[in-house]
């Protein structure tokens, strides 16, 4: 169901029963931020909604449209500033600790004790979800950043044999596509999504270390350095295959376009699948997902996470805290896990469960996870609030967009202009 059908049938139930008398029998209500409005996306959180209602808590949907999170992050700023935060929302990270330090997180020792979520977790994760060694936070998912995707039919149509695995092949694709009439590469003009593109060139020509020394230790020589110059210059090539209308589209409708075989690529993180499952399209047949060229190994992180609020006097009772836990509680538990990340593109949290209920992307992404992870090849994504402060991310985003819209921009400028803009915000 779409936001726009849901808001109606909510509208319409509403206009039979007074929302008090829906609300009536409710045991209490928690009510969550979040920005998974596309339609696979609303279709996997409509899964903790249900389990959350069948324990007989209200859910109070506070989604706020806006692929990457930075609306929803405004509208969750102005809400906490004013004294009125919801329950739960969606924040990610290295931003866990600043909401943590604003002391506006509530501690989830007891949930977390109860359901050993210590011994389900890897440590990376559970450290991330922990504010002064106390979880304020539940992890729902991992997501993998690097990843094209791939339209075979369309791929055959340009003559293209195979997968490119290399930037020359990926280029030398890109020609063919265009060549035979397709967008080569659907891409929504968002600041987040260029820099989803701009990490992937990142690890793709730097390597693991030198995406570790550009957006964990922000190394004023790798950014400013040769090898940086060859991603700016890489970043204007693969901009070349996108085409010009794409300001301000949503990552869903560029992935429509190669799911409908108006384009041949995307390159995207996971949660593109949960558009391509939602068309009812099959893994490794309809479509292919195959590591960003040249990143083979690596493996860039995306997990996101519900952090609990302390509530506001007027909603602090006994029965809010309860389905504030019981959310906490739902997001571990294997039901949840299996249904919510089989529609949400992404991978469990949690190491116990069984990966042949998942397709040939979740398996290869589970696969790809763990060796990454043994090679120290396991990277946080910077576009997508991992590596850095939101500040700093921003700091990026700005470059990195306006080299992208400015077809005059100078590659050899761009590494310095981002070392500048880091300073800044730090
Ligand atoms: C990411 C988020 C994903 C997905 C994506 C597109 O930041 O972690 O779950 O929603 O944005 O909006």
């Amino acid at each position: 169901m779409n936001a726009i059908t849901r808001l109606a049938t909510v509208i319409s139930l509403a206009s039979l029963f007074p929302f008090s008398a829906l609300a009536a029998d409710a045991k209490g209500t928690v009510e969550v931020v979040h920005w998974w409005t596309s339609g696979g996306e609303a279709k996997a959180v409509k899964v903790l909604e249900n389990l959350v209602e069948k324990d007989g808590y209200e859910w109070k949907d506070s989604a706020v449209a806006g692929g990457g999170g930075a609306a929803a992050m405004t509208v969750l700023k102005t809400r906490a500033v004013s004294g009125n935060p919801p329950s739960a929302a969606q924040i990610k990270g290295p931003d866990l600790q600043e909401w943590g330090a604003l002391g506006l997180l509530t501690n989830l020792d007891e949930v977390s004790s109860q359901n050993n979520w210590d011994k389900l977790l890897s440590k990376t994760v559970s450290d991330t979800m922990k504010y002064d060694g106390h979880y304020v936070a539940v992890p729902v998912n991992i997501h993998r950043v690097n990843w094209l995707w791939i339209n075979p039919e369309v791929f055959k149509k340009a003559g293209i044999d195979k997968a490119p695995t290399t930037l020359e092949e990926f280029y030398a694709a890109g020609d063919k596509l265009r060549a035979a009439g397709f967008i080569p590469l659907a891409h929504g003009g968002q600041p987040w999504q260029d820099s989803t593109v701009f990490e992937n060139l990142v690890l793709s020509i730097m390597g693991a270390d030198g995406y570790k020394k550009a957006f964990i230790d922000l190394d004023e020589k790798t950014l400013t350095g040769e090898k940086m110059v060859e991603v700016f210059t890489a970043l204007k090539k693969v901009g070349g295959y996108m085409d010009e209308n794409r300001a301000g589209r949503d990552w869903n409708i560029a992935a429509a376009e190669v799911i409908n075989g108006k384009a041949g690529m995307q390159i995207m993180g996971d949660w593109a699948k949960s558009e391509w499952t939602a068309a009812d399209k099959v893994a490794g047949k309809d479509y292919q997902c195959v590591p960003f060229p040249g990143t083979q190994g690596s493996y860039t992180y995306n997990i996101d996470s519900l952090a609990m609020f302390k509530l506001s006097a007027k909603n602090n009772t006994p029965g809010n805290i309860a389905a504030q836990n019981d959310v906490a509680k739902i997001a571990l538990e294997p039901e949840f896990q299996y249904v919510f990340n089989q529609n949400k593109g992404s991978i469990p949290v949690r190491n116990d469960l069984d990966m042949s209920k998942f397709d040939a992307c979740g398996q290869a992404s589970a696969k790809d996870f763990a060796e990454a992870d043994k090679n120290a090849k396991l990277e946080p994504s910077m576009a997508h609030n991992m590596a850095t402060s939101l500040a700093v991310q921003g700091a990026i985003f700005d470059v990195v967009t306006n080299f992208m819209s400015d077809k005059n921009a100078d590659p050899a400028k761009a590494g310095k202009q981002m070392s500048s803009a880091i300073k800044a915000a730090r």
